[in-house]
């Protein structure tokens, strides 16, 4: 690999209050298949080796992932947002020695059941791309708009409609950058990586996940997560 090659990096979120799973401790901490959640997250990108660094981003003054080990890290840089937690993190990855060429894939700590040839899979479609490009799912069912009154104001065209997941790979310093741009408005409108490259003009690959790589929100996603975990012999 010649020496100015970009690199690949990892930024895991894992600043969240997850206030939607019902859980005492924030949900990427609950325990899942014997282990927190994250540990599965963060097992899956371990087992990438064309990822050189693995930064995990945690509440300041949280202590329940000191004990990782290289090529993961931690920072305790989250923030009040994901997209505020995510830009710190590119933050820190700049300051400890990522070029702004260099690929970052962002990857919600939530999302336990990615695998590793899924993240191969993005890094393999995306890294001769321009712009970069997102892990991402034709949308199966029928859409709905609703209405104030919780009634159907109207059935939508879905064609042409994909859910968004993580991980989301670009290049760190264009990521950052197009972070940046939205701090000062709170990150209004900015719910993944994408949608902030989007909003410089740029079009992000959609690449094709899985179903499986839903990320754990609801009481009943962590049955859900366990049985397929289980399933794969985790
Ligand atoms: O809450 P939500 O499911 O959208 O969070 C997605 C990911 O972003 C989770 O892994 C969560 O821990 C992380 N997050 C974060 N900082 C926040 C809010 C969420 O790192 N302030």
């Amino acid at each position: 690999m010649p020496a100015d090659a970009p690199r690949c990096f990892a930024l895991l979120p894992c600043a969240g209050s997850g206030s939607r799973a019902g859980t005492a401790q924030p949900k990427q901490y609950h325990p899942v298949a014997g282990q927190p959640l994250v540990r599965h997250t963060l097992a899956a990108f371990a087992k990438v080796p064309r990822i050189a660094r693995v930064l995990v981003v945690v509440a300041p003054g949280d202590e329940r992932l000191d004990d990782v080990e290289a090529p993961i890290e931690v920072a305790p840089c989250g923030g009040a947002t994901r997209a505020e937690s995510v830009l710190n993190g590119l933050t820190h990855l700049r300051a400890s020695g990522a070029a702004a060429h260099d690929w970052v894939l962002v990857h919600d700590a939530a999302r336990c059941l990615v695998t590793p040839a899924q993240i191969e899979a993005l890094i393999d479609a995306c890294q001769a791309d321009a712009v970069g490009g997102l892990l991402a799912l034709p949308l199966a069912d029928t859409l709905k708009a609703a209405a104030a009154d919780g009634r159907v104001d109207a059935t939508l065209a879905r064609a042409d409609k994909w859910l968004a997941q993580t991980p989301q790979m670009f290049r760190l310093g264009a990521l950052r950058d197009a972070l940046a741009a939205h701090a000062a408005q709170g990150f209004a409108g900015i719910t993944d990586e994408a949608s902030a490259i989007e909003a410089t003009g740029q079009r992000p690959l959609l690449v094709r996940g899985s179903a499986q790589n839903f990320k754990v929100t609801y009481p009943e996603d962590f049955a859900l997560a366990e049985a397929i975990l289980g399933s794969r012999g985790a």
